[in-house]
């Protein structure tokens, strides 16, 4: 795997496959890679040429009172991971080349639709510091194809919506949530857990699980089942950000008449917030 910390040097590369006709599918990531983001290389291989992931962690992205600064970096285990993945290139810009005139004077790129609920309404600005690095990335990759995990089902509704509103020529693909044996979806946020909180974040999926057995059970009582589920992580000892059964389509909370639905959650465990969702046909 080539490492490439200035964009000119995969320009050239990539100009040279795309010459050669052949594809190329995008991985970006912040690091600290699991197997989550090696499913989501291994998606990339299975559908393009030349396989390209980026590391960036991406200070516009992130609140003030956020994990940034701590955010885990662990470039030498990332590399090893990608290698052995097959990974072809890895972008691994330095934050001047990705922001020469600085954050504040950045252009933005601002998806108005399903931006300002949901993990948006407690993180605000988040979704526009996503939206705008990874704008910016497609057009450093310009890639055929980019690879996005649905854990993060409300960043990849707006990168969709996104690349749509822009003509972006890039087909996105969705792959689906990598969880462990317990049923707790694989973050890198999931390093912040202590051994204690460890075992009990998979009551997340749990909440999840009833959710979708009392909308599969024909229930159509939506706030009293969100409410029941919130009780369960609560009696967990987690603090609820949200856990709302949305529409699908556009993310509205769902009604009656919908047949696909996601449950959608964020809580704090302890200082760790994760999220987590299910897609139910009803
Ligand atoms: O999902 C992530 O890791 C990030 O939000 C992304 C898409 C790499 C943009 O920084």
């Amino acid at each position: 795997m080539l490492v490439c910390e200035h964009v000119e040097q995969l320009r050239l590369e990539l100009d040279a496959h795309r010459r050669a006709g052949r594809t190329i599918a995008f991985v970006p990531t912040m690091g600290n890679l699991h197997e989550g983001h090696l499913q989501l290389v291994r998606l990339a291989k299975s559908n393009a040429d030349v396989v390209v992931a980026s590391i960036f962690v991406n200070p516009l992205q992130f609140g003030l009172n956020e994990d940034w600064e701590k955010y885990p970096r662990t470039f030498d285990a990332d590399c090893a991971q990608l290698d052995g993945e097959g990974c072809d290139y890895l972008l691994y810009p330095n934050e001047r080349d990705v922001y020469p005139n600085g954050m504040s004077l950045q252009t933005r790129v601002i998806v108005p639709a399903m931006t300002d609920i949901l993990c948006g309404a407690s993180r605000p600005g988040h979704f526009e510091g996503v939206t705008t690095i990874v704008a910016k990335l497609f057009n450093m990759v310009q890639p055929d194809k980019a690879i996005f995990g649905i854990k993060d089902f409300q960043q990849l509704a707006v990168i969709r919506k996104m690349t749509e509103d822009l003509c972006l020529p890039i087909e996105i693909i969705a792959a689906p949530i990598a969880r462990a044996d317990d049923g707790l979806a694989l973050s890198s946020r999931n390093g912040y857990l202590t051994s204690i909180e460890r075992p009990i974040a998979a009551e997340v999926y749990r909440s999840l699980q009833l959710a979708k057995h009392a909308l599969e059970c024909g229930r159509r009582d939506f706030h009293q089942i969100e409410h029941e589920s919130q009780q369960h992580l609560v009696a967990h000892g987690m603090r609820i950000d949200y856990l709302s059964i949305r529409r699908v389509d556009d993310l509205e909370p769902a009604t009656a008449s919908d047949r696909n639905v996601v449950i959608l959650v964020a809580v704090f465990l302890g200082n760790t917030r994760l999220i987590d969702n299910l897609q139910v046909a009803i």
